[in-house]
């Protein structure tokens, strides 16, 4: 789809990929409505919206999408579904309540906010859904079992997904990252972010391409990985 003039809904975009996303679907001429925790610090363009919202909050994301409706129009072209968060350690004695926060957070606030936008796709027979998995969603990982488990969620959510809706003319493509250089390794103990990593921006290119695939094709899954992750 050609971006221009385009509503975009991005997930998560206080910083990393996210953000970046953000950042690359401006430069494309879409109209971007961010959702989030936390808005983007010092990101102003006058296609940029920050919409407050807690993904795991249903009733947030409701009123973000009647929000960003109400200021953006009633069209909604696509939507990135990006917020997510990994927490790790061995499953004897792994927190019950982290357990829940990444449920909570990368399969069901991707739920509200597909559950949020679908009816307006279908009336406008036209959409595209984006999500966010990662090679945790291929492969099993020691010591992430629990995130590897949501985003294994979002592969299968996403794949039949992609089936229900095509012949409304919604597309729906599921991104695969390797480790890539965000915040998001913070919280993980052994791990840091390097260089070596894939950018944040190199993840927004692919999706991106996604969105702006012409309307007889869509790419269904695609998995990034960095060339050499370890020096
Ligand atoms: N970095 C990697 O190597 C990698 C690889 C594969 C997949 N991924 C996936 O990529 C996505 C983005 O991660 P990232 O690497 O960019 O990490 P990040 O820099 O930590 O960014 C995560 C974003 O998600 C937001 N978020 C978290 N919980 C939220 C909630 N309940 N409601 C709304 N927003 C929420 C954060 O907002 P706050 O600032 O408010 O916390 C932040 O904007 C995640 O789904 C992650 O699983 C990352």
């Amino acid at each position: 789809m050609e971006l221009t003039g385009k509503v975009i809904i991005v997930t998560g975009v206080s910083k990393g990929i996210g953000r970046a996303t953000a950042e690359a679907l401006l430069t494309r001429g879409a109209a971007v409505a961010g959702w989030g925790r936390t808005a983007p610090e010092g990101l102003e363009h006058e296609r940029f919206m920050f919409f407050e919202c807690d993904v795991r909050q249903e009733h947030a994301v409701q009123e973000a999408f009647t929000n960003t409706q109400r200021e953006l129009g009633p069209e909604i072209h696509g939507l990135v579904n990006n917020a997510g968060l990994g927490v790790a350690g061995p499953v004897d004695g792994f927190s019950s309540e982290d357990w829940q926060l990444m449920f909570d957070t990368n399969v069901h606030g991707l739920f509200y906010c597909t559950k949020a936008v679908l009816p307006q796709m279908k009336r406008q027979q036209l959409g595209h859904i984006v999500n966010i998995s990662s090679i945790a969603g291929q492969t099993g990982i020691e010591k992430m079992a629990g995130y590897c488990a949501t985003k294994f969620a979002v592969k299968g959510f996403s794949q039949s997904l992609f089936k229900e809706v095509r012949n409304d003319g919604i597309k729906v493509s599921c991104l695969y990252p390797g480790s890539t250089e965000t915040n998001f390794f913070d919280g993980i103990p052994g791990t840091e972010a390097n260089a070596q990593m894939m950018q944040p921006q190199d993840i927004a290119s692919a999706i991106v391409y996604a969105l702006e695939t012409p309307p007889n094709f869509l790419v269904v899954d695609v998995e990034m990985r960095p060339l050499q992750p370890k020096k």
